[in-house]
């Protein structure tokens, strides 16, 4: 069976074909940074018009250049949420309506699902069941996965997302958007003995999270280093502070993992969703993972970001299940993944 899977959440447009026999056949991404990079943010409005714009020529690019007609497709998944409500509709309609035209059935997917299953699209992949921590721009999640679709919520965010944190603290340092990475870039160079940020809700039993308060306490430290011009900081000072939110992230991260999988008696730790791209919270966990006697698997780098291959390879799992969509479509901005079916 091949898949067409059709990701527009958010700003990047994202498409692959998957097939069931041969693996990943070939995908795309268009990334709307440079559309964004001016507002400091994602412009949702825009969003939505440059998916528009971009979701029809990377379909037909990408199965020109895999060889694949369009008859050769025996399904369309795209991302139904969660998400920015325009550009989700953008890929479901152009989703449905492709399948209608090619009599093939569509499926809505779930973007988090999405991501939790994206190391599965590896070559060496994690097997059922195992811990996922889901960490993106909107979500920070710990789930225990018995299957697709099984999943029951062990914690998550009480306020800001992992990458959220990440975005607001870079914008605060004065780091262009997308801020994430290049908080992570400038931490490379910063000592991290010279700040201790706290490690929010690891003095507490319990999985969920809280990381509104970092970006406060880098706030906080930035103005008292610079006596309150905080645009005079010197690039030590910025790579320090950075060094140590990161720090203070990935910590948190890993102590919670450490607790979900001991919860769960689990062998098997899943990374995904954009904030897995991250290289110290890669071999910080897969280092405490080790002295727990389990596994951290992870997507290939551009898959830990949005991409098409996850929606493909998603689409693809609910489809071969007997799961479609009838003839209408919609977008769920808020869609609690744990309400999903099980296969
Ligand atoms: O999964 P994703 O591409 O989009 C959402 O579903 O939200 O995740 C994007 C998030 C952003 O907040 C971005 O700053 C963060 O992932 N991110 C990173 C890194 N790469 C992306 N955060 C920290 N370190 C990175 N290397
Ligand atoms: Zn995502």
């Amino acid at each position: 069976m091949r898949v067409l899977g059709i990701e527009t959440s958010c700003d990047e447009t994202g498409v692959a074909v998957y097939d069931s026999d041969r693996g990943l056949l070939g995908h795309r991404l268009h990334s709307q940074i440079d559309l964004h990079a001016v507002y400091g943010g994602v412009v949702p409005e825009l969003a939505s018009r440059d998916h528009v714009r971009k979701t029809l020529p990377l379909v037909s690019s990408l199965l020109q250049d895999i060889g694949i007609s369009k008859r050769e497709l025996d399904g369309v998944a795209y991302t139904s949420g969660p998400g920015l409500v325009g550009a989700l509709l953008v890929g479901a309609a152009i989703g449905r309506t492709l399948a209608w035209a090619w009599g093939v059935p569509a499926v809505g997917v779930h973007h988090m699902e999405g991501h939790l299953l994206a190391p599965m699209l590896e070559a060496d992949r994690p097997s059922f069941p195992f811990v996922a921590l889901l960490v993106s721009g909107g979500h920070t999640q710990l789930v225990e996965v018995k299957g697709v679709g099984s999943y029951r919520m062990l914690g998550e965010s009480l306020d800001d997302a992992a990458g959220e944190a990440f975005d607001k603290t870079a914008k605060m340092m004065g780091l262009p958007y997308p801020g994430g990475p290049e908080l992570a870039r400038l931490a490379q160079d910063g000592d991290p003995a010279r700040f201790t940020f706290p490690r929010p809700m690891t003095d507490r039993p319990g999985l969920d999270f809280s990381f509104s308060g970092l970006k406060t306490f880098a706030l906080n430290t930035l103005q008292r280093e610079t006596n309150g011009e905080t645009e005079s900081v010197d690039d030590q000072t910025r790579a320090d502070i950075a060094r140590a939110f990161e720090e203070a992230v990935v910590d948190t991260l890993v102590i919670k993992c450490r607790r979900a999988v001991r919860e769960c008696g689990a062998d098997t730790l899943v990374l995904a969703g954009g904030v897995s791209a991250n290289r110290q919270l890669q071999q910080k966990m897969a280092a405490a993972m080790k002295r727990e006697g389990a596994r951290v698997f992870y997507p290939r780098n551009e898959f830990c970001t949005d991409n098409g291959a996850m929606i493909a390879y998603a689409g693809w799992q609910r489809l071969r299940a007997g799961q479609h969509e009838p003839l209408a479509f919609g977008a769920m901005p808020r869609w609690p993944m744990d309400s999903l079916a099980a296969l």
